[in-house]
């Protein structure tokens, strides 16, 4: 294990991905954590991480020594550069010299750990306030900037090395060579972590959390409870029941592919609860967001509550039901973990994730893992394309994607448009390069027309394309024109009711991905 110390602000994520990248599994820890424990994980290497905080500031956090002095080789960026830094004697100044963005980095050491095999003059992102003016003793400065003039260095004998820059992010053009560079080169590490591992290891651990026990999996159609349904129907078989829970608000051919196709490739034991109709009834009359949220969650937990309760009853001899299993991404656990109250933007309701007070033991097989890696199991467990590259989607379904009440015709006419947008857009090669497209009905908006030789009042289309690393923020994709032309025509030829298409031009922030 790697792992690499968080000291905020989300880069350590970015980081400990990058590190899967070049095959080495990493995880990550607070920097709060006690130096003893870290050790006592027996990490190969550690990383620290950047963060919002400057060295002097008062309360900022910091490390014991002991770290940079038990053997293991440590590779610090932005604030832990820094950290080290200060606490290996060098100096670090408030100089009042920022830097923030791109910058030139100009590598005095060509040869060194870490920058061997780069170019001398390498475009980097920098974000900080102070600046390191000298290195400590036995290290060598291995690289400057206009404004720095100690932006990188190293001990190769103590293995420790450090860069004032983020080589995580993908605007530093040699960022990954060089994180590669100290867990090959400075810490001596093999690239041999991959998924097929994950999948062998969780198998194992699986078949023994969970013995002759029963459990069950809600799936949503989504990628993560459907790779964790079928690596935990992999491990138990039929002990294994999911739970597909209908609420109506699906999207054309979901129902269907969750029904066939992922039972086709599993062979898993699957109950489909039709429950659209409660659903509806319970949206009657709703047009606030968060109050259809709400509904939808608390509707969903009763109808699961009771499929769960007709699997018992319709094998009451049977060993008990005591599992839940659940896609619980590695993002989720860091984030719950490292919880320093977040604002509540959205009460997101992940349908196949439900509250812990159902008295179940949770199995998670996928805690450890990244979205892309997810993928990547579910690919090795022989799931359908089209569920492992499936894009996100939220669980309420398109009953937060009709501005206005939801109603069974308004949803229909939803599904024909969002049916057409997906179409074009995998007809167009575009599936890859958008995060998701929401297609929204502005049903309590209306529009004046002409179609045929008539005057219409409809509604109006909103297509959100947009682009996106991990949905914490997001751009507007810039999709071509006769691409857009060919969804605007289709939907207002094809969608009764509908005679307008808009596309929304807004990042995230300020806007959200979804409209409600
Ligand atoms: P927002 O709209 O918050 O969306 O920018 C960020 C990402 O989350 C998805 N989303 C949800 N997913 N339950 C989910 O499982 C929800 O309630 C929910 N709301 C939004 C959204 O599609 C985007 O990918």
């Amino acid at each position: 294990t790697v792992l690499v110390v968080d000291f905020g602000a989300q880069y350590a994520q970015l980081i400990a991905r990058r590190v899967r990248e070049a095959r080495v599994y990493s995880e990550i820890v607070p920097s709060t954590m006690p130096v003893a424990e870290m050790l006592a994980k027996r990490p190969k290497a550690i990383i620290l991480s950047g963060g919002p905080s400057s060295v002097y500031a008062e309360g900022a956090p910091s490390l014991d020594r002991s770290l940079f002095e038990a053997g293991v080789p440590v590779f610090g960026m932005c604030y832990g550069f820094q950290l080290m830094a200060t606490t290996l004697g060098g100096t670090v100044d408030n100089t009042g010299a920022r830097e923030y963005g791109r910058t030139a980095l100009t590598v005095s050491k060509p040869g060194s750990t870490l920058f061997e095999g780069t170019p001398t003059e390498q475009s980097v992102w920098m974000s900080h306030g102070d600046a390191c003016s000298a290195a400590p003793e036995g290290f060598s400065v291995t690289a400057s900037t206009d404004v720095v003039p100690v932006a990188a260095f190293e001990n190769d004998e103590k293995r420790l090395y450090g860069v004032q820059y983020h080589p995580e992010v993908l605007h530093s053009t040699h960022g990954q060579q060089i994180l590669e560079h100290f867990l090959y080169r400075g810490a001596g590490i093999k690239p041999e972590w991959t998924t097929t591992n994950v999948v062998d290891e969780q198998i194992t651990l699986i078949r023994e959390q969970v013995g002759d026990r029963r459990a069950i999996c809600g799936l949503s159609g989504g990628v993560d409870s459907a790779v964790a349904a079928a690596l935990v129907q992999k491990a138990i078989g039929d002990q294994l029941t999911c739970v597909y829970v209908d609420h109506g608000l699906m999207r054309k051919g979901e129902t269907e592919q969750v029904e066939k196709d992922f039972v086709a490739a599993t062979g898993v034991k699957l109950k489909v609860v039709d429950a659209s109709e409660r659903f509806l009834a319970a949206l009657a009359g709703v047009s606030d967001p968060e109050q259809k949220r709400k509904i939808i969650g608390r509707e969903f937990i009763r109808v699961f509550e009771q499929a769960q309760a007709e699997i018992v009853a319709e094998a009451p001899d049977d060993h008990p039901v005591e599992f839940l299993v659940q896609g619980t991404l590695y993002p989720d656990v860091v984030e719950s973990g490292g919880g320093t109250g977040t604002a509540n933007i959205k009460s997101h309701h992940n349908v196949g994730g439900l509250p812990e007070d159902l008295q179940f033991q949770l199995v998670e097989p996928l805690r450890k893992l990244f979205k892309d890696e997810v993928r990547m199991v579910g690919q090795e467990l022989g799931l359908p394309e089209e569920i492992v590259q499936r894009q996100p989607f939220p669980g309420p379904g398109l009953g937060i994607r009709i501005v206005g009440e939801v109603t069974r015709e308004r949803l229909d006419l939803l599904r024909e448009a969002d049916a057409i947008a997906r179409e074009e857009l995998t007809e167009a090669g575009l599936d890859r390069e958008i995060w998701q497209c929401p297609v929204v009905l502005l049903a309590d908006v209306r529009s004046v027309g002409v179609q045929g030789d008539g005057r219409t009042y409809g509604h109006p289309i909103v297509l959100r394309p947009v682009s996106s690393e991990d949905a914490m923020t997001a751009d507007w994709s810039r999709l071509p024109y006769e691409v857009l032309a060919k969804i605007s025509t289709r939907i207002t030829n094809e969608v009764a009711d509908v005679n307008r298409v808009v596309l929304d031009v807004t990042s995230k922030p300020p806007g959200t991905i979804e409209w409600e």
